[in-house]
Parts: C-alpha cells; structure tokens; sequence
C-alpha cells in the first residue's frame, strides 16, 4: 500500500467514524460538553503526559490528529493559543463544534500530519494521542521537528507494542473498543528510530502492566492494588516499561541543559 493509499484509508476510516458520533452532537451542543479532569483522568497516562509539557499559558500548542478535540479543550484551559488538526474532516468538525461547546479558543485545521501547512518554529508545545502509530515516522518527525520552536517540546500519548502477550491479545480476543483502521500499529522501540535521529531528547514512559487489566473492568479495589503494584514494578525494573499497553513518548527540539 502506498502512503496516499494509506492515508485515503486513514481519512474515510475516520469519517466514518466521526459521521456516526456526529448522529448524536445533532441534538444540541450539551452532548459535545465535557468536564476536562474527566477528560484527564480517562487514563491513566493522561494526566501526567499532559503535565510534562510543562506550564503551558501564553504558549502556543498544537492538537495533533485531534480527533474529537477533548484534549484541543484542555490546552485552551491550560492556557496556550490552540491550533488542532486533523486528516479527517469530519473530526475537524467535531473538534470545531466541541471547542464553541465549551467556549474554548481553537483553531481547527483539515491537514496531513506528514505534511503540515504551519510556518517552521511555530509551536513551543505539541500534543497527540494515539496518532503517531498511525503515520510515517521518519516523514511526520521532519515536520514535527521543523513545526517545534527551538527549546520547544511534544508529548505523544501511544499504544505500545512491547509486551507479546498482550500482542496475542490484541489480535486475538474480542472486548470492546477494538475498532482500528487496516494500518495502524502499537508502536515497538524500533519504530522510533527515526525519531532518535531527529530529536536529542526521546524519552519513553510506560503506562498500565498489571494495571491493563482495566480493559476486563475488575473492581476497584482490584484495580487500585494492581496500581500501586504497576508504580513500584515500573521505577524498580525500568526494563518492564517496554511491556506496558501505553507509552508517552516525550521529544525535545533540543537537548536539556545539564
Ligand atoms: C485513534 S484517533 C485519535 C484521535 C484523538 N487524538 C484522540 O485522542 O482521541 C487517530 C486520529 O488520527 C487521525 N489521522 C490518521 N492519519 C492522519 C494523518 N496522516 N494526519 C493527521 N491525522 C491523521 C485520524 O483521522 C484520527 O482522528
């Protein structure tokens, strides 16, 4: 498949999509509002990837494959001048529609992520959840990197490919949400290679070992024991990052000072 194949999937995939949640934004504006530290705390890595882009008001940020434009809401809150953009037009749309919804400050834009129509250097911060596994890497990285300010930063929230197990899983048994486009990936270590060789800084977090068992809805106490067994794991044998259901994956334009 080539790349414009690839990507005319990509986009009626998502239309689709965004074309039957649209059925119900239909009703009025109520069903595009949403209470953002909901939003934040969906995950668990959400909240703390958004964090890592640091103090974000006066900021200039960029949603990247925004999709629904919760997280467009959520940097207009944290105080940056917004810009969001989407392959999708029907996602464009709803990002639209669900800034306007809660009074939030967007600029909403249809454009390819392996091809951005912004000026160099014009973002100190980029957001995106579950996008970069749907692109090219080494061409999305090239414009990621020329779109981010000197000293600018992007935080990348990502299914991660590490662990076989939850592989077999993926590809095999049936639970909800399983949806996915022909050409997506979970992301693997390999993958990012062409985003070492653009960025100094590349750092990978993982989120949910234990903890992935969330997607089978266990009890809470279960859950906030398989939690706090995920936080010990994880900073005691950073080795097991690798095999969590979700990445950040933190870039920086330039390397932190000493
Ligand atoms: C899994 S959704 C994630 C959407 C949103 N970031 C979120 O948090 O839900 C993936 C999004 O990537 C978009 N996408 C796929 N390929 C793209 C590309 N080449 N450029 C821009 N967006 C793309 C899709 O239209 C879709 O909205």
């Amino acid at each position: 498949m080539t790349g414009t194949d690839r990507r005319t999937s990509e986009q009626e995939f998502h239309d689709r999509q965004a074309a039957h949640r649209a059925e119900s934004f239909a009703a009025g504006a109520a069903h595009l509002r949403f209470d953002v530290n909901e939003y934040l705390d969906h995950e668990t890595w959400v909240r703390p990837a958004l964090a890592a882009l640091g103090d974000l008001r006066g900021k200039t940020a960029l949603d990247y494959g925004c999709g629904h434009g919760m997280a467009a809401v959520a940097l207009a809150r944290a105080g940056a001048t917004v810009t969001a953009f989407d392959l999708s037009p029907g996602y464009v749309a709803e990002c639209r529609a669900r800034a306007a919804a809660n009074g939030a400050r967007v600029e909403c834009v249809t454009a390819d992520g392996e091809d951005l129509p912004f000026a160099d250097a014009s973002f100190d911060a980029v957001w995106g959840n579950a996008i970069l596994h749907h692109l090219d890497l080494a061409r999305a990285g090239r414009e990621l990197k020329r779109v981010l300010k000197p000293g600018g930063g992007a935080v990348f929230c990502e299914p991660w490919g590490g662990n076989p197990l939850l592989g077999f899983a993926r590809r095999r048994l049936p639970y909800p949400g399983k949806d996915r486009t022909p050409d997506e990936q979970p992301l693997t270590r390999r993958d990012l290679l062409p985003l070492r060789a653009l960025f100094p800084v590349v750092r990978v977090t993982g989120f949910q070992l234990f903890g992935m068992v969330r997607r089978v809805r266990p009890n809470a106490r279960v859950l906030r024991t398989l939690d706090a067994l995920d936080a010990r794991l994880l900073r005691a044998l950073p080795a097991l990052h690798n095999w969590c259901r979700y990445a950040v994956i933190e870039l920086r334009a330039e390397a932190l000072s000493a």
